[in-house]
């Protein structure tokens, strides 16, 4: 990382002016056209010093000078110090390698909470959203060295199950699963219904239990004898999660997105009971009207922090229990440093509940425990995003909208029989996906614009993979086949040489930038950054051409650390790169 040895060089100055060396922080400069860094530490000098901040930075200067990393220091304003780096250090930290990736001195065990679909609902927006910034933050951590678990946290124990067990006993009442005396070997089909059927079943009993008070009241009675531990109910439960967890795998696969868990909401209910039982002994929870609740109200709330409810008059237990013996459980088995949850920023209340639940409870410390909330999806119109027929999307019908989009930006009038071509459209159009999202704050709403995001000249997913692919096809035409080693050179002969040479030194600090601050859109920056100082220096400078020999492999050497370096930005994006990107043949004209 360039900007860690230029700091401790300028911290070193400071200290020999009797200052704390973090007061010589350097940052990028705001002026790439003046300088490569600045630092503003003699303004906070001068408050300690009680001396001008002009004079100050002009006293370091020659100390600053005398560092040798500098081909210039200038003072300008008030007392801000302009920093141009010399080409020979870049070169030599460049070349030598330090800036490469170091092993994490405190590595922590992180579990992150992600995806979170629910079983029988089609995939939403939400989910679309937490599985693809959740896959990012993973792989980025694990670049980092962390040791990272991510689980899926399935939606699979609510009313929603009770609503399906219900409808198909109204529906079939003769299958042997509703018969209290169910045993295994009266199933009638494993399973008794397809996952088609068990998506359009949703919906119809969702309708019902909100329509019907009678089927609202059935619904309710199967979630309870469902849980309670009916064997028929259970069985055919058992059959849709694994049918949802089926079609699931296959949407998520699509998007690269995998976890190491598949536990959901059920796998927390064995240890529920333990909870609720020992939070009352240890005097956490009460009663209060007939339910169960902690209490997680502070003097300091701003706004009112309703008591989490932990069973319910009815005895039911709700989605904060869940996530409060889920959290028993992850501590009890795998011991984390964090749990991250990548979810809905509107499920913000809920979580800091749950958290402040279980930091009262002594299972965690409540600041181990981070909502990583995230904005709404919105379609063009401004409102949340929704398929033109209105309805909920569906990931399969998502993608294939992208890949339509991504064959007409690539002149293809049909999708084309070939394999290569086919691989290659799909993977820009959950680039154009993936990045669309992640690029943007992730705090923030965005515009779902697939029009934008396919793009292979803007800031998106498609330009990057491309300027991946050129570089590969440089190598390629020159008849690299290996990795270089490093050549021997001692000056740039084109400054597009040396922007992407300090922007290839920039991935490291990014991955860092983005892990402390949980968001993907600083990796995507650099990555953008990047391709940019990539086109510019392809477009400046001959490569395979250029005859002198020494310049010509410094050139393959840096095409080479970028084609690498963009792959491994993407790839902590789970974006992958395409072997080619091909355009259509232009049309034969029609020439008499
Ligand atoms: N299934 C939930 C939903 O659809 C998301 C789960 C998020 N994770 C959690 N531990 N609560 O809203």
């Amino acid at each position: 990382m360039v900007l860690s040895l230029v700091n401790e060089k300028v911290g070193k100055v400071f200290e020999a002016f009797g200052l704390d060396k973090s007061l010589g922080a350097v940052s990028i400069s705001n002026r790439a056209d003046l300088s490569d860094l600045q630092c503003n530490g003699a303004l906070q000098a001068a408050k300690v010093l009680k001396r001008r901040p002009l004079d100050i930075a002009h006293e370091m200067k020659g100390a600053l000078e005398n560092t040798g990393i500098f081909s210039q220091v200038t003072v300008d304003g008030p007392g801000f110090v302009n920093l141009t780096l010399s080409d020979e250090f870049i070169i030599d930290t460049f070349l030598s390698g330090k800036t490469e990736k170091r092993e994490n001195p405190a590595p922590q065990k992180i579990i992150i909470d992600y995806g979170g679909p629910n079983v029988a609902k089609p995939l939403h927006v939400g989910h679309l959203r937490s599985a693809i910034i959740g896959e990012a933050i993973k792989r980025i951590a694990r670049e980092l060295g962390h040791d990272v678990i991510a689980d899926i946290h399935m939606g699979d124990w609510g009313t929603p199950m009770g609503m399906l067990i219900a409808k198909l006993k109204d529906d079939h009442p003769e299958w042997p699963y509703f018969n209290d005396k169910f045993s295994p070997s009266d199933e009638i089909g494993k399973p008794p219904l397809s996952a088609a059927e068990l998506n359009t079943l949703y919906p119809q009993a969702a309708a019902q239990f909100k329509e019907n008070e009678a089927f609202a009241e059935k619904a309710r009675e199967a979630t309870a004898q469902l849980q309670g531990g009916h064997p028929g109910y259970r069985k055919l439960w058992r059959h849709f999660v694994d049918l949802s967890i089926e079609s699931i795998k296959i949407d998520f696969s699509a998007l690269d997105v995998d976890f190491d868990l598949w536990l959901g909401e059920s796998d927390a209910d064995a240890s529920s009971h333990e909870v609720i039982d020992g939070l009352s002994k240890a005097g956490i929870s009460e009663e209060s009207q007939g339910a169960i609740v902690i209490d997680v109200a502070r003097e300091q709330d701003k706004t009112e922090m309703p008591p989490l409810i932990l069973r319910k008059k009815d005895g039911a237990a709700t989605y904060a229990t869940t996530d409060l013996a889920t959290i028993f459980q992850r501590v009890r088995d795998y011991k984390p440093d964090r749990i991250l949850y990548v979810v809905d920023q509107r499920q913000s209340l809920h979580f800091t509940q749950v958290f402040r639940a279980a930091g009262q409870a002594g299972y965690i410390k409540e600041d181990a425990l981070e909502h990583i909330g995230f904005g709404t999806m919105n379609g063009k119109d401004g409102k949340p995003f929704k398929t033109r027929a209105g309805g909920v999307m569906r990931l399969g019908d998502l993608i294939q909208s992208a890949i339509d989009h991504a064959l007409h930006e690539a002149g293809f009038s049909a999708e084309p029989a070939d394999k290569e071509i086919k691989d290659m459209v799909a993977k820009i159009a959950v680039a154009a996906i993936k990045f669309g999202d992640l690029s943007n704050l992730r705090t923030t709403d965005y515009v779902f614009d697939l029009n934008e995001f396919i793009r292979f000249d803007g800031k998106t997913g498609p330009y990057i993979q491309y300027a991946a692919v050129r570089a590969g096809s440089v190598l390629e035409k020159a008849g690299v086949d290996e990795t270089l080693s490093a050549p021997v050179v001692k000056s740039f002969a084109n400054k597009a040489e040396r922007a992407l040479t300090l922007s290839l030194m920039g991935l490291p600090a990014a991955l860092q930038r983005s892990f402390d601050k949980r968001m993907p859109s600083d990796l995507c920056e650099y990555a953008y950054d990047l391709a940019n100082k990539f086109s510019v220096f392809y477009h400046d400078c001959p490569i395979a051409t250029e005859d002198n020999a020494e310049l010509r492999n410094f050139r393959l050497y840096l095409t080479q650390k970028t084609q690498e370096t963009l792959k491994k930005s993407l790839e902590c994006l789970a974006i992958s790169v395409p072997k080619k990107m091909l355009r259509a043949p232009k049309p034969q004209s029609l020439a008499s």
